[in-house]
C-alpha cells in the first residue's frame, strides 16, 4: 500500500473524490496526510472529518523557498510518504521536492493540456480563457509534475463539451464533475500500483 500525501489550497473537492475512492477505485494507496498551503480552507475540514492527519505549511511563513521546501520535505518524510497528489495546490514545488519524488508527484489541471496551462492559468482563469478563446471542447488533465508548470508527462485526459450558455463558474463545476473527480482517483491508483510493483 503506497502512502499518499494530498496537497491542497482550497475547497478540496478533488481531495474528497480521493477520500471517497479509497477502497474502490483507489486500491493500492492510502491517504496518510493532507497539507494545505493556506490556513482555514475547507479541504482541511474534509481531512479532519475523515480522520486524516493534516497541517498547514505556508510559503509566507518561511524566508526562502529553500526553507519552505525543506520543511515540506521533512513533513513528507516523517509520514513515509511514497507519492504526492496536488489537488488544487497553488504553491510551486521546487527541485528539492521534485527530485525526492521522481515520477511520484501528480497534478490535476482543469483543461486539456497543452491548452490553457502553464504560468497564470489556475482556478477560474483557465475556464475564462477557454470561453474567451471560443473553444468548443475543454476538459481536465492529470500529469506528472516536473520543473515546468503543467509540463510533465500526461497520464490521463478527459474531454468536456462547452455549452453556449456556459459561464466560467458553470463550466468549472461541470469540468470537475465530469472529468476531475473521475480522473484524479484513477491516476492516483495508476501511480500507487506502479510504486507497489517496484
Ligand atoms: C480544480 O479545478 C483543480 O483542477 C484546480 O484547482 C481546483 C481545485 O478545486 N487545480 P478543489 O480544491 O479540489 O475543490
Amino acid at each position: 500500500m503506497s502512502n499518499i500525501a494530498v496537497l491542497v489550497s482550497g475547497g478540496g473537492t478533488n481531495l474528497q473524490a480521493l477520500i471517497d475512492a479509497q477502497g474502490n477505485v483507489l486500491q493500492h494507496g492510502k491517504i496518510k496526510l493532507v497539507i494545505s498551503s493556506k490556513p482555514d480552507v475547507y479541504a482541511l475540514h474534509r481531512a479532519e472529518k475523515s480522520g486524516i492527519d493534516h497541517c498547514v505549511i505556508a510559503k509566507r511563513d518561511y524566508i526562502t523557498q529553500e526553507e519552505f521546501s525543506t520543511a515540506l520535505l521533512k513533513k513528507l518524510q516523517s509520514y513515509q510518504i511514497d507519492m504526492i497528489v496536488l489537488a488544487g495546490y497553488l504553491s510551486i514545488l521546487d527541485e528539492t521536492i521534485i527530485r525526492a519524488y521522481p515520477d511520484r508527484i501528480i497534478n490535476i489541471h482543469p483543461s486539456l493540456i497543452p491548452s490553457f496551462c502553464g504560468k497564470g492559468y489556475y482556478g477560474l482563469k483557465v475556464h475564462e480563457a477557454a470561453l474567451e478563446y471560443g473553444v468548443k471542447v475543454t476538459g481536465a488533465t492529470v500529469h506528472l509534475v516536473n520543473e515546468i508548470p503543467d509540463g510533465g508527462k500526461i497520464l490521463l485526459q478527459k474531454a468536456v463539451d462547452i455549452l453556449p450558455s456556459d459561464t466560467p463558474e458553470v463550466l468549472q463545476q461541470r469540468v470537475m464533475e465530469e472529468a476531475e473527480w473521475i480522473l484524479l482517483p484513477q491516476a492516483t491508483e495508476m501511480i500507487a500500483k506502479e510504486i507497489e510493483g517496484k
